[in-house]
């Protein structure tokens, strides 16, 4: 089989790792491509790093741009390595603008397209990320869904049955097999001086969020006025895109709220496992901690999570600053006991043993049609 692994960004870095460490024990070589969409260390070469993960085989550096460009500049050079390696497959993962251009990259080409975390939906057209996910799951081959309601999700659009997969989200392998090691190694705790002091975990980056300046503020003035309540310390590990629009939008910064750099996996997952209560607009963080069992208030007017909501791991909270204390008060008394309904952190192998086996079933269907050029 030949195997393209394509990822851009730091939750794709993060929930494709099980994927990738499937294929290594199972000696299946892979292609891994990296699109550049993310480049800062903090949000990028740390995870390859502590993680001890192996270096991209194509690096297309693509960076920062507008939407369209970003996009457009990935579609390029991908459909370009496709066509050069003719993958039998290629995978993705996630809803971010590296997932499109490498949908309609292996759409174009006839490549085979497995989406990993398939099916979810926030019903919300706006976002930018519902219209990547939407569009990867209709050009997709394999449909890896994490769950019983997101295949209901794909079902409801009209995709075919065979093309789904159940397979729990990798999010919880990557959780499960890093919980332990990030309680022993990481020294986050006591390099923020938060100690054993109770305290909030603050991640706001949506582009919905943290490019409008009330939203912004909102969402900083509701969550410091639920921690100057309770007497916690708001912990913000904070994206570059949330600290250039603070900046820009020259907002005040609440006393209760420390500003840290993006943090490392293993010390990012220390704290949410330590944390009192997670305020959160991240899909990842939301998953992540209600895998935890720490509760968890979401800063959006939509979840594609709402497992997590079911269950009474997650509220939502919109960004009214009254409705963050009201959400956060609610979610801090409760008991952190809940099911996990993202599966048993084996989503990783089940990936890859069903791309095995379908590629072993049907060789043939595996030959990428090359492209009919028309410009000559
Ligand atoms: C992207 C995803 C979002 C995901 C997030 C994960 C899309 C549409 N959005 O958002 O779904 O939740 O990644 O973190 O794909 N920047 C840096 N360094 C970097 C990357 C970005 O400083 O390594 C700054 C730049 O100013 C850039 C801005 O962040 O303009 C936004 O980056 P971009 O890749 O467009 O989107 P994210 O906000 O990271
Ligand atoms: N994360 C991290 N360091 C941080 C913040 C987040 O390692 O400082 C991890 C987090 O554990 C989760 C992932 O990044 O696995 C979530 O990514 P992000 O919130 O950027 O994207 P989203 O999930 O919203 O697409």
């Amino acid at each position: 089989m030949k195997l393209a692994i394509v990822l851009g960004t730091r939750p794709e870095i993060l929930k494709l790792l099980p994927v990738i460490r499937a294929c290594q024990r199972r000696d299946i070589e892979f292609t891994l491509i990296h699109t550049g969409q993310h480049y800062s260390e903090g949000l990028d070469e740390v995870f390859f790093e502590t993680l001890d993960l192996p270096r991209p085989d194509h690096h297309l550096s693509v960076g920062s741009s507008t939407h369209g460009e970003q996009t457009g500049e990935m579609l390029i050079e991908l459909a370009s390595l496709f066509e050069a390696e003719a993958f039998d497959v290629v995978v993705v993962q996630g809803d971010t603008n590296t997932v499109l251009a490498g949908a309609l990259a292996a759409s174009k080409l006839d490549t085979e397209l497995a989406h990993v975390e398939a099916g979810l939906r926030s019903y919300d057209r706006e976002m930018p990320e519902e219209t990547n996910r939407r569009l990867t799951d209709h050009v997709s081959e394999y449909l890896f869904a994490p769950t019983e309601d997101t295949r209901v999700n794909l079902r409801e659009e009209g995709i075919p049955d065979e093309r789904i997969f159940v397979t729990g989200n990798t999010v919880v392998d990557t959780v499960l097999n890093n919980r332990q090691l990030a309680a022993d190694r990481s020294t986050v705790l006591d390099e923020t001086g938060i100690g054993d002091h109770p305290f909030v975990l603050l991640t706001a980056h949506r582009a919905e969020n943290v490019d409008d300046r009330d939203r912004f503020a909102d969402i900083l003035d509701g969550v410091s006025r639920f921690a100057a309540r309770e007497g916690l310390t708001v912990l913000y590990p904070i994206h570059p895109r949330a600290r250039k629009q603070l900046e820009a939008f020259d907002l005040t910064l609440p006393a209760e709220i420390q500003l840290l750099d993006p943090l490392g996996y293993l010390e990012f997952l220390a704290l949410e496992d330590a944390a009192s209560l997670v305020v959160t607009d991240s899909g990842g963080v939301q998953e992540e901690a209600c895998i935890l069992g720490t509760p968890c208030v979401t800063v959006r007017d939509s979840t594609e999570r709402p497992e997590t909501v079911d269950n009474g791991a997650n509220a939502l909270a919109g960004t009214d600053p009254d409705s963050i204390v009201r959400e956060a008060e609610a979610m801090s008394r409760s008991t952190g006991e809940w099911e996990n309904p993202f599966g048993d952190g084996n989503a990783g192998e089940r990936i890859v043993s069903t791309l095995v086996d379908a590629v072993a079933e049907s060789p043939d269907k595996h030959r990428p049609v090359q492209e009919v050029r028309t410009d000559d």
